[in-house]
């Protein structure tokens, strides 16, 4: 389920960041000499913001390889977006509507992408969804094939229910799934990236790193889920308890700077957002 307060971008006057990292790794893809098609996930593609200036990001022959899959909750978003992508020359346009905890069994069967982005999503996202969420998308990737986050640490304006996960709580729960695939040497950066008005974050995940036997890729993703959403439940625990002390000192010292003055309604949003999702975690 989407929370309410979710809202899908659209503008015709700039790309974002965000964006223009993912399509970066997109066009570096491409280009690789073997690359004669390309498949592309876009999870919780919204209005399709991602794809809108890709005649200006990707030359036509490149563009005519990519078989480009949206998958929102949204039906009128998916259909905008395949009317953006129908306009583009890709080779292959497929739109499912569904909730992304539900996207591996709606999507068809044996399916796989060489390319799976989540822009801007996963402060939408009930953590308790979030470890099944990413463990299923790291399955539908190619051998050769990369999943890539990204999303904002705080959410401006801030919106009912959203989590903003932290560069921090992100890097946690990605290296428990790799520490529970039995992977050693593969720490894939979570960098952050500063925006006029916030903080994002973003991770690109390989599985080219994280197959240490490949026959048993599936069945220790699958076993990887359990402990994954305990890391969350632990995460947001532990978030919680920081929310808590710092509405604690605004409650009995009051707000001394402006900034401090911001966090009141930042933390209660928050507040409110982790107490909801530590009902539904372990
Ligand atoms: C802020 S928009 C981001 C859209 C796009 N990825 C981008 O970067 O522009 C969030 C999108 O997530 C979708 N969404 C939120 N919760 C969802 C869920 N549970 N299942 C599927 N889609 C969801 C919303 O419909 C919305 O299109």
């Amino acid at each position: 389920m989407a929370i309410a307060d979710s809202s899908s971008y659209r503008d015709h006057r700039r790309v974002l960041p965000q964006h223009m990292a993912a399509l970066t790794l997109l066009q570096g893809r491409l280009s690789v000499p073997t690359t004669d098609h390309l498949s592309w996930l876009d999870l919780a593609c919204g209005r399709g913001q991602i794809i809108l200036f890709l005649d200006e990001n990707l030359s036509a022959e490149a563009r005519s390889r990519i078989e480009y899959w949206g998958y929102d909750i949204h039906q009128e978003s998916t259909r905008e977006t395949a009317r953006t992508a129908g306009q583009l020359g890709l080779a292959r346009i497929e739109s499912h509507v569904g909730d992304l905890a539900n996207f591996n069994r709606v999507l068809p069967p044996n399916v796989q992408f060489d390319f799976i982005t989540l822009t801007n999503t996963v402060h939408e996202i009930l953590p308790a969804r979030f470890a099944l969420l990413l463990i299923d998308a790291l399955k539908r990737l190619t051998t050769n094939g990369t999943l890539f986050i990204y999303d904002m640490e705080r959410i401006a304006p801030p919106e009912l229910g959203a989590v903003p996960w932290r560069r921090d709580d992100i890097r946690r729960i990605v290296l428990k799934v790799i520490s529970e695939l039995g992977v050693l040497n593969y720490r894939p950066e979570v960098p952050t990236w500063s925006h006029s008005s916030t903080t994002g974050w973003s991770v690109q995940i390989d599985r080219r790193y994280l197959e240490t036997e490949p026959d048993q890729y599936e069945a220790r993703l699958t076993a990887a889920v359990a402990a994954t959403e305990q890391e969350i439940s632990d995460v947001v625990r532990d978030r919680l308890c920081e929310c808590r002390s710092a509405l604690e000192a605004l409650t009995t010292y009051g707000a001394e700077t402006s900034e401090e003055e911001g966090d009141k309604e930042r933390l209660l949003f928050e507040f409110w957002a982790l107490e909801r999702a530590s009902r539904t975690t372990t």
